[in-house]
């Protein structure tokens, strides 16, 4: 497995696998890789005969005061993880390789990113939408995998790749959750055992919504009421969001007649944890 620090390197390596013929899949993280990474990976491996990865913590998508200083970094760990799942090739750059000094051209997907996390976190997803259009451009991946965990991120991702024309598929890939049901995160690491049990209120609060709707309940407000009051019900956890929307347009619904996304954000100790499920 080859690691690349530079853009010529990787789209080098890129090119070459190109005119073999190769099918090239890019799984782009910004690292600290978890079995949830892990499984884009070997989804993309299925899909694809050379996979690149990238790691790099994009300092745009972190405001003010969020965790980008201490965002945990861990290349040689990574790397042995990447290299187990047959990962090709880590794109791993430095912050002035991607944003060089001047650099001044932003992408901004409207609507999608005014709610949930786009709300919560402000200029959030313009850094996520900028460093994705750069990776795709870096690497011109046939196809790229992201994780459902995200979902806000994959349907922001994939109206960008849609209004921008660009060509390559994006491939979104189901939760990868512990055995008791925590979704996988890189901020996990944050959670002290008490906090860690207590965060297993994510995942206990969507699937009771999803025992309400499954017994009939459709009425909107009602079903985000149970999930909010599991949720404050644990003195640990500090809701950010609880939202539901029609998906994957992100609109309001008061009474649910198609899919429907359930979102939440909640905070518990230092760590910002999020977690879905389509309804
Ligand atoms: O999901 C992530 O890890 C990041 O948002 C991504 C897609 C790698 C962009 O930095």
């Amino acid at each position: 497995m080859d690691i690349f620090h530079t853009i010529p390197a990787v789209r080098d390596f890129v090119r070459q696998a190109r005119a073999r013929g190769r099918v090239v899949g890019l799984v782009p993280t910004m690292g600290y890789l978890h079995e949830g990474h892990l499984e884009l990976m070997r989804q993309a491996k299925k899909q694809c005969d050379i996979v690149v990865t990238s790691i790099f913590v994009n300092p745009t998508q972190f405001g003010p005061g969020e965790d980008l200083a201490t965002y945990p970094r861990d290349l040689n760990r990574d790397a042995a993880m990447a290299r187990g799942v047959g990962v090709d090739a880590i794109f791993n750059p430095g912050v002035e390789e991607i944003y060089p000094p001047g650099y001044s051209t932003y992408i901004n997907v409207e609507r999608l990113t005014e709610k949930l996390c786009g709300a919560a976190r402000p200029g959030h997803f313009r850094g996520v939408a900028t460093v994705v259009a750069k990776l795709f451009n870096i690497v011109r991946p046939d196809y790229a995998f992201f994780g459902q965990k995200d979902a806000q991120q994959a349907l922001v991702i994939k109206r960008m790749t849609a209004d921008l024309h660009m060509d390559v598929e994006v491939v979104v890939v189901p939760t990868v959750r512990e055995q008791d049901g925590l979704a996988m995160s890189s901020r996990n690491i944050y959670l002290n055992p008490a906090q860690r049990q207590a965060a297993l209120v994510l995942s206990r609060s969507l699937n009771k919504a999803a025992a309400a709707v499954k017994a009939g309940q459709r009425d909107v407000s009602k079903i985000r009421q149970l999930v909010v009051d599991l949720i404050r019900a644990e003195p640990l956890a500090e809701i950010e969001y609880v939202e539901i929307y029609s998906y994957p347009d992100l609109e309001q619904t008061k009474v649910l007649d198609g899919a429907a996304l359930l979102a939440l954000a909640v905070k518990i100790g230092r760590a910002r944890l999020i977690d879905n499920i389509i309804l």
